[in-house]
């Protein structure tokens, strides 16, 4: 294990990468803090056996032009994240501005999240893609990396596109939805 050198405070302490952090940081702290930065929101799916699973997902990001790649970062005990890990493929559909209702849903534990929801299988991998979103992509798994309780998925996009080039990206921030003002 990698130790830097002790840090310029003075303090004397070690800092190890990878060691457990040593300062107990409150749960409700760190919820808070991070609540305020704002993130867009996705629904991240798949299916297994003709059935399309998803979960709300606030931590997709861009990473890569050459390979495409994108990642987000999902709780290992994520029912949805068990069966993208088996099938290797996932799709990600940007929520619109006017669809928190469908986040709420597929943040929740519902039995059949896509009951009611208008979907259409992505163009490479068939994982299903949520309709009147802005932009939806089509991935397959690239690589994966655990980190804490949760796993850092990067997946390489196969099919992109803009579907609704006019509405706003719905929003999440210290626990609501906003609406994200059109940039002209
Ligand atoms: C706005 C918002 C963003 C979220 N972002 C994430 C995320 O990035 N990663 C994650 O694992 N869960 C995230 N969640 C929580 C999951 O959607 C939630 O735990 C869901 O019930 C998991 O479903 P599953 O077990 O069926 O896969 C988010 C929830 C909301 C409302």
């Amino acid at each position: 294990m990698t130790a830097e050198p002790a840090d310029s405070s003075g303090s004397g302490r070690e800092r190890h990468l990878g060691a457990p952090a040593i300062v107990e940081i409150d749960p409700a702290v760190y919820r808070n803090v991070l609540g305020h930065l704002p993130t867009g929101v996705t629904v991240v799916s798949g299916s297994t056996a003709g059935r399309p699973v998803g979960l709300t997902v606030g931590s997709f990001f861009s990473v890569s032009l050459a390979p495409p790649l994108v990642g987000f970062c999902v709780a290992r005990s994520s029912t949805t994240w068990n069966v993208i890990a088996e099938q290797q493929a996932f799709g990600v559909s940007v929520l619109a501005d006017d669809q928190d209702a469908t986040s709420g849903r597929f943040a929740s534990r519902v039995e059949d999240k896509f009951d009611g929801i208008s979907w259409e299988p992505a163009p490479v991998t068939g994982s299903p893609l949520i309709h009147s979103a802005v932009a939806h992509l089509d991935c397959e798994i690239f690589d994966v990396f655990p980190a804490g309780d949760h796993d850092v998925v990067i997946g390489r996009v196969l099919a992109l596109e803009v579907h609704r080039a006019e509405a706003g990206a719905l929003v999440f921030a210290r626990g609501g939805y906003h609406r994200h003002e059109s940039i002209d």
